[in-house]
C-alpha cells in the first residue's frame, strides 16, 4: 500500500460508534490491507495526527475512529475489565510483548503497559486482527471478554491481548496521549 493510500481520509476520519455492538458486528469481516497495516512510516504519522473528543464515551463502550486509512478502537473500560486484564498478566499469553508505540519495544504485554493511564480505564488500540487483517468485533466478544475476530476464531482479551486463535500478536498500541481531560491525540 502506498503512503497516498494511507493519507485517504485522515482528516475526514471520524466515522462510528460501536457502543451497541451493531456496527463493529457490520464492520467484522472487512479485510483491510497487510502491508504496512500496522506500523505507518514515522513520517506519515508525523503528517497525520487527528484529536478525538472522547466526552461521550461512557464506562463500558467504545468507539472505532478511522486514523491513517485504519480503525482505531478507543474503549473507555469497566473496572471488571481492568480487573480481568490485570489478573490476566501472569496467563499464558501468546505474545508477550506490549506492542506500545509509545514505549520500550521490550516491554511485557502487562496490561499496565497496553493502557492509556494508570487507572488502566482508556485503552487505544489499531482495530485490526494480527492474522490476516480483518476488523475484529469488541464489547466483550469472544472467549476472553474482550475482541473476536470471526475471520478464522481469534480471541483477544481485554487488555487486546491475543489468547486463542491463529492471529501472532497483540492489538498494537498506536501513539497517543490525552492532550486535555476529554481529547485524544492519534500519531
Ligand atoms: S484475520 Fe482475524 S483471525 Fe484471521
Amino acid at each position: 500500500m502506498s503512503h497516498a493510500d494511507d493519507h485517504k481520509g485522515t482528516r475526514r476520519d471520524f466515522l462510528y460508534y460501536a457502543t451497541g455492538g451493531a456496527a463493529a458486528v457490520t464492520t467484522g469481516v472487512a479485510v483491510w490491507p497487510l502491508v504496512n497495516q500496522m506500523n505507518p512510516s514515522a513520517d506519515v504519522r508525523a503528517q497525520s495526527s487527528i484529536r478525538v473528543d472522547v466526552a461521550d464515551i461512557v464506562v463500558g463502550s467504545q468507539i472505532t475512529v478511522k486514523w491513517l486509512g485504519k480503525p482505531v478502537f478507543i474503549r473507555r473500560r469497566t473496572e471488571e475489565e481492568i480487573a480481568q486484564a490485570r489478573a490476566d498478566n501472569d496467563a499464558a499469553l501468546v505474545d508477550h510483548l506490549a506492542r506500545n508505540d509509545n514505549l520500550d519495544a521490550t516491554l511485557s504485554a502487562d496490561d499496565q503497559n497496553r493502557a492509556m493511564d494508570d487507572t488502566g480505564e482508556w485503552l487505544v488500540m489499531m482495530g485490526v486482527c494480527t492474522h490476516l487483517g480483518c476488523v475484529p468485533l469488541g464489547d466483550g466478544s469472544g472467549d476472553f471478554g474482550g475482541w473476536y475476530c470471526p475471520c478464522h476464531g481469534s480471541h483477544y482479551d481485554t487488555s487486546g491481548r491475543i489468547r486463542k486463535g491463529p492471529a501472532p500478536r497483540n492489538l498494537p498500541v498506536p501513539v497517543a496521549e490525552f492532550v486535555d481531560e476529554t481529547t485524544i491525540k492519534l500519531g
